[in-house]
């Protein structure tokens, strides 16, 4: 197998014209999940799970605060680290949810999950240098590693019947005299995998005593179905260990759109990322931020309701699956995804076609999401219970329960 593949389709151009472009950007790959919904965007009636975001619409009292904000003529530059009450929001989220002291010094706004990670990636990775990546995975990850002219190593996680498990002698394995980094998604995206805590206190020592960058991916680190001590890498590392965690308002809040996002880095590297926001976008708008900080100081019960509608949603597309004999899953641990292969169906692309074709049902390709993900397909059940019974219905119906 190899471990260094990229997920996706290549891109055509003419050759004159990748003959003019930086060779990382010619070569980065078409989203294999945007490839799907591409076929199905015209089909009327079709329930959509295939990308990662729940069906409902951002509250009402995120969007007011934001509105508010523009009408008072919030529309100027701003702090290039995020304003000041966001990044003590945020902190302050950190303390209640997690107990862990970050203060707002360590926190920087991005503009999304997605470049909050560029960023990290831009801060510690360069041309040449390696990084390992769990999967399979959120396959932007690999494009942002590409883009730095670096190479991402997967380890890919193995399912059976205990659930998605990660063999740490293989990570380990992987890491050599180029690695710079590892990348963890815990609460995993598409498995559901969530590392052991053991795991975690591993990787830290492993990390400290290689002198190697954890970049942490913890956007769904709020959605967990077991009842666990340790889940943030915060919550095991001291504010000088190689660390960064990426976060986002996407998950949490229903914020998907807002493209608003958070790292949380040692206090050594403030101007350093300062800097890597100046030169990559100079801020995230104010007004938007001023509805990131009502998400935050007033979100809780939101991001409680939230959970709550995962849960359910868990519980009925793991109750439905489970009537069709040839399905194999394991219920997540984490996440708002389930990730399922159908016995007998190795070609997950063309399954996910004839899905939308026969099921009226949106999912995508496990082979998306990079090494170990190829035969499987991603249901996201952050969804109303009526859309999750009709789009199950279609599904069993389909295939055969
Ligand atoms: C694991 C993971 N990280 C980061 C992101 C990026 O989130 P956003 O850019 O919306 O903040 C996603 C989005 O699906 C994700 O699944």
């Amino acid at each position: 197998m190899d471990n260094t593949h990229i997920p996706g389709t290549s891109v055509s151009l003419p050759d004159k014209v990748r003959d003019t472009l930086r060779p990382a950007a010619a070569s980065l790959p078409e989203s294999g999940i945007i490839e799907l919904v591409n076929y199905g965007r015209e089909k009327k009636d079709l329930i959509p799970l295939w990308v990662g975001e729940g069906d409902q619409p951002t509250a009402s009292f995120i969007c007011d605060a934001a509105t508010q904000a523009l009408n008072d003529g919030q529309t100027y530059y701003t702090w290039q680290r995020g304003i000041p009450p966001l990044r003590q929001a945020l902190a302050d989220y950190y303390q209640r949810h997690f107990q862990v002291q970050t203060g707002p010094e360590r926190i920087i706004v991005t503009g999304s999950g997605m470049q909050g990670m560029m960023e990290a990636l831009q801060a510690t990775v360069g041309a040449g240098d390696e990084v390992v990546v769990v999967s399979p995975v959120w396959p932007n990850i690999y494009a942002c590693v590409h883009m730095q002219q670096a190479t991402a190593r997967s380890v890919p996680l193995r399912q059976s019947d205990q659930g998605w498990t990660l063999d740490m002698d293989e990570l380990v394995s992987l890491c050599n005299a180029k690695t710079k980094a590892i990348y963890i998604n815990s609460p995993g995206n598409p498995s559901g995998w969530m590392m052991s805590e053991e795991q975690m206190l591993a990787l830290r020592d492993f990390a400290r005593a290689r002198g190697l960058w954890i970049l942490s991916d913890e956007v769904y680190g709020k959605f967990s179905y077991e009842k666990r001590a340790i889940s943030s890498f915060l919550q095991i590392c001291s504010e000088d260990d190689q660390l960064i965690v990426c976060n986002s308002f996407s998950k949490n809040w229903a914020m998907t759109g807002w493209r608003v996002g958070w790292v949380v880095i040692p206090p050594s590297l403030g101007q350093v990322f300062e800097n890597l926001v100046q030169y990559n976008t100079s801020g995230v708008p104010e007004f938007l931020q001023r509805g990131c900080v009502a998400a935050a100081e007033q979100g809780d019960e939101l991001l409680k309701e939230q959970i709550a509608r995962a849960t359910a949603g868990r519980e009925i597309v793991s109750r439905e699956l489970a009537r069709v004999s040839s399905v194999v899953f394991t219920p997540p641990a984490g996440a708002f995804y389930l990730f399922f292969r159908v016995e007998g169906e190795p070609d997950c692309v063309a399954l996910a076609k004839r899905l939308v074709d026969s099921a009226n049902v949106g999912v995508a390709p496990g082979s998306a999401f990079g090494l170990g993900g190829t035969g499987f397909l991603r249901i996201c059940f952050l969804a109303s219970e009526s859309t999750l019974v009709e789009a199950m219905r279609r599904l069993v119906k389909t295939l055969g329960g």
